[in-house]
């Protein structure tokens, strides 16, 4: 009997009626126990931040997440081989190799080269939005912004993104569902394949010298090693990808509708900019992206008090852990003055986010824009929509109303005028 009390399944989480109280329903869980095993998901679920922490930098876990690849159906296997080479989904020296390479497009110089090319993007989708009044932040700004930023950095030609993207869905929803149909394995595998195929023929691609930083750049330095493998190679580079924009995405939504939800903390930032930083810290924190990472005990072993058996899975709930009132005094409380630096929203340990800085980056300037440039917004429209997913969390839409920039009460007009 693996574990002391009976428990809710962490599958609870995807009913319509806790999605909205998410943070709610992690916190009864956690309270009954912050690491139990759930009979429904086949698995030990964490929900403190120590044990979420620690496991995910214990060596005693692996990252493997289908060790066997045969036992998964035929219709997800091809994504499952694919998803199997990436450094996410590896352990040491598989892992530490891999990550040395790929962080070479990720310099802090590289991510800093993009900050103007990032303010370019978000101005034109500002600027395209504004006489309207309206914009849904998740369609018209969150999704398409990291996108650009992404393939931007790696050399992805424009005229191809909306390919990567159509790509990228179905293997993100297949990554962050706990139950896949035929249809949705063989859908996600599909896309994984096409996205492999056209890496393929960009990277051999003739035109020129590559430029700093994008695949074909990191593709020559893993060539220099006779025994890197190319498939090896794509397949990271299908990560980088994949991961570079579907998190963003989500966190941008998150953060707004944070913002929106708490409008005194956006009038705090709007007063002191130099918060804003630390507000996407606080925001990654309170609604995280990524609620899920997973680990599986290499041997028999004990964890904060519990027999895990060899090959038994973890899952660590990041989303729950940066709740923990035992790491935040007022978890639910939205501060942007906390003392920084324990939130896991990025991982912790050897996997940490390759694509941090890039990610608060992004952050930090759609902050900026939005508070700045949309002074009035509010909610329009219906009550926002949550994806269906454990992994992931993010909105479907997020529709917002604000006073077209034309119509704005102009006070150096106003005094001209009357003088
Ligand atoms: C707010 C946005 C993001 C969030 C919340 C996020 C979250 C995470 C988390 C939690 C992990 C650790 C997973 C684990 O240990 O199992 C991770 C790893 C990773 N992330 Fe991100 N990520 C974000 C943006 C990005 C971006 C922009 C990139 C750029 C390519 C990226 C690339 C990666 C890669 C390659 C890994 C694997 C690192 C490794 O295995 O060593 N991420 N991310």
């Amino acid at each position: 009997m693996p574990t002391r009390a009976t428990h809710t399944s962490l599958l609870s989480a995807l009913r319509p009626q806790n999605q909205d109280r998410l943070y709610d329903f992690y916190r009864d869980l956690r309270d009954a126990e912050d690491l139990y095993w759930d009979r429904h998901l086949n698995a030990w679920v964490a929900t403190g931040h120590a044990v979420v922490s620690n496991t995910a930098s214990d060596p005693r876990f692996s990252s493997v997440r289908y060790p066997d690849i045969e036992a998964v159906s035929e219709e997800l296997r091809p994504l499952v081989r694919v998803l199997s080479r990436q450094m996410l989904y590896s352990d040491a020296p598989d892992h530490a190799r891999l990550r040395a390479l790929l962080s070479r497009a990720f310099t802090p110089r590289a991510v800093a080269a993009l900050r103007d090319r990032i303010s370019d993007t978000l101005d034109q989708i500002i600027t395209r939005a504004a006489p309207t009044g309206r914009l849904d932040i998740v369609a018209d700004l969150a999704r398409p912004l990291p996108l650009a930023i992404i393939c931007d950095l790696l050399g992805v030609p424009e005229e191809d993104r909306p390919a990567v993207s159509s790509w990228s869905d179905p293997v993100a929803a297949a990554i962050g569902s706990s139950r896949l149909d035929a249809d949705e394995s063989r859908a996600a595998s599909q896309s994984m394949e096409e996205m492999l195929a056209y890496l393929r023929e960009l990277l051999t691609r003739k035109d020129g010298p590559p430029a700093p930083h994008t695949l074909r750049a990191l593709l020559d330095t893993g060539t220099e090693n006779p025994d890197q493998d190319f498939d090896e190679l794509l397949a990271n580079c299908a990560l980088l990808l994949i991961a570079g924009h579907e998190t963003t995405t989500h966190f941008i939504g998150n953060a707004a509708l944070a913002l929106l939800k708490h409008p005194q903390a956006a009038d705090q930032l709007r007063d002191r900019p130099d918060l804003i930083p630390a507000a996407v810290e606080e925001l990654l924190r309170y609604d995280s992206p990524v609620q899920l990472m997973l680990r599986r005990a290499r041997h028999d072993l004990d964890l904060a008090g519990r027999s895990i058996t060899a090959g038994q899975a973890v899952l660590l709930v990041c989303g729950a852990a940066n709740r923990d009132p035992a790491a935040f005094p007022d978890p639910d409380v939205l501060d942007f003055q906390r003392p920084a630096g324990r939130h896991v929203a990025f991982g912790y340990g050897p996997h940490f986010c390759l694509g941090a800085a890039l990610a608060r980056l992004e952050g930090v300037t759609v902050l900026e824009a939005l508070l700045t440039r949309l002074p009035d917004w509010r909610l329009d429209g219906a009550q926002p929509r949550w994806q269906r997913s454990l992994n992931f969390r993010g909105l479907t839409s997020l529709d917002v109303a604000f006073t077209p920039p034309s119509e704005h009460h102009d006070p150096g007009t106003q005094v001209s005028a009357t003088s």
